[in-house]
């Protein structure tokens, strides 16, 4: 379970309107956009089997796997692969889809030359350019290469009819759906996700089983979590910082940052959320966070059970006045660095939210990843904005398609 510490807000905001985040909490199985809070529920034997049959698939045949996909249909996909070793799945994932730029396609393609590749594509709507275009590149070589796409080419799209959808039945290439009622960001724990941890060797089942042991907790620490936020914003502090000191989690603030950016900026107000990853980013944000603009606050993780450690040797040979340290875990003085860095922000006028997970593993993860939907859904009833829609985003894709074949 994920536990929320409040001590680093106590000088700034006197209490939280649980009142207001438990009615918004309840609003949250009335929407239609909701399937995300029962997914691990629903997630079934035959799921995971379908899910697991095609990452060995893909494990087995190729040397490396390449992403399409954009927002929500890549970065829950790259948060799990980054923070959870894989075993025994495919060695290479590549990320594409999700930018438009030639050189990056270019050395991609480049990169895969010597390399056996499968494809999974992924866009709920299929209607986004990005992946579009990706997968037109990847149907090129796939063509070239193997001729059959059937055993290389995977497809997630969304359950109504779509070019997507007819072409993997066109194909015969494996098909996993995302459920009308999953929006892009909220779903990390459909075959969006799933799949390409699956193909890492990552254990789907045991990501699944962390968010079904957050579900039936209770949302009280997530209710907790957003009440906290939004009187933080309402009491000035505009910018949430999201910050861990495991730099496996990077990802996962990159999909923590679009959970509440897509989800609250709207109607001219929402928290700015942002991400660092400590201790690297102290030495490039750390002055900012210190003595800069004081409307920031700041979201803490830290994780309970790590699941490695590694012991920082003696040297005699090489005196540069650290020797205090020899014989100590990593773990440990990055436990202090994370108990000064807390103390010190909020000395410099920083609230800080600690949130502790309970491993940096695939349970862990699985729990978190539903407890910030849970929070950012409460979060954003609260701000009295819609948490599933975007349509700013909407907006820019149609502008640029339009400019795009020309007709603006
Ligand atoms: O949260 C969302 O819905 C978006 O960020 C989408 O995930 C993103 O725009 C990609 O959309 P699609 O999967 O339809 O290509």
């Amino acid at each position: 379970m994920i536990r929320l510490d409040l001590s680093g807000i106590s000088g700034f905001l006197e209490k939280l309107d649980l009142g207001a985040a438990e009615d918004a909490a309840r609003r949250i199985p009335a929407h239609e956009m909701s399937g995300w809070a029962v997914l691990p529920a629903a997630y079934s034997v035959a799921t995971g089997a379908k899910l697991r049959g095609a990452g060995s698939k893909i494990a087995e045949s190729s040397d490396a796997l390449v992403v399409l996909g954009a927002g929500g249909s890549s970065l829950g996909a790259r948060a799990l692969i980054e923070a959870i070793p894989g075993r025994g799945g495919v060695r290479e994932v590549y990320f594409a889809g999700d930018n438009l730029s030639g050189v990056h396609m270019a050395r991609l393609t480049e990169t895969l030359r010597d390399r056996d590749f499968s494809v999974i594509a992924a866009s709920k709507s299929g209607t986004t350019t990005e992946p579009a275009v990706a997968l037109r590149v990847f149907l090129k070589l796939l063509r070239e290469r193997y001729g059959d796409l059937r055993d290389r080419l995977y497809i997630v799209a969304g359950e109504h009819e779509s070019p997507m959808r007819s072409f993997a039945e066109t194909c015969g290439c494996a098909l996993f759906g995302i459920p009308e009622s999953v929006g892009g960001r909220y779903s990390v724990l459909t075959a969006a996700g799933l799949l390409t941890a699956a193909a890492r060797g990552i254990d789907i089942d045991e990501i699944v089983a962390g968010a079904r042991s957050e579900a039936e907790s209770g949302a009280g620490e997530a209710i907790r979590y957003a009440a906290a936020r939004q009187g933080l914003y309402a009491a000035g502090y505009r910018t949430e910082i999201f910050a861990s000191f495991e730099p496996d989690a990077k990802a996962l603030g990159e999909w923590w940052r679009q959970l509440f950016g897509e989800s609250e900026g709207k109607g001219g107000g929402g928290i700015f959320p942002a991400t660092v990853g400590f201790t690297g980013d102290l030495h490039s944000m750390g002055q900012y966070i210190q003595e800069g603009r004081r409307d920031i606050f700041e979201t803490i993780l830290e994780f309970g059970a790590r699941g490695g450690d590694a012991v920082i040797p003696a040297n005699a040979e090489f005196d540069d006045g650290f020797a205090f340290l020899d014989g100590r875990g990593f773990n440990d003085v990055n436990d202090v660095a994370a108990r000064a860095v807390r103390a010190a922000h909020i000395d410099g006028g920083v609230p800080v939210l600690g949130l502790e997970a309970g491993s940096f593993d695939e349970r862990g993860l699985g729990a978190l990843m539903y407890f910030f939907e849970t929070a950012c859904a409460v979060s954003a009833f609260l701000a009295g904005v819609d948490p599933f829609d975007q349509p700013g985003v909407e907006k820019y894709k149609g502008i640029m398609r339009g400019e795009l074949r020309g007709t603006d």
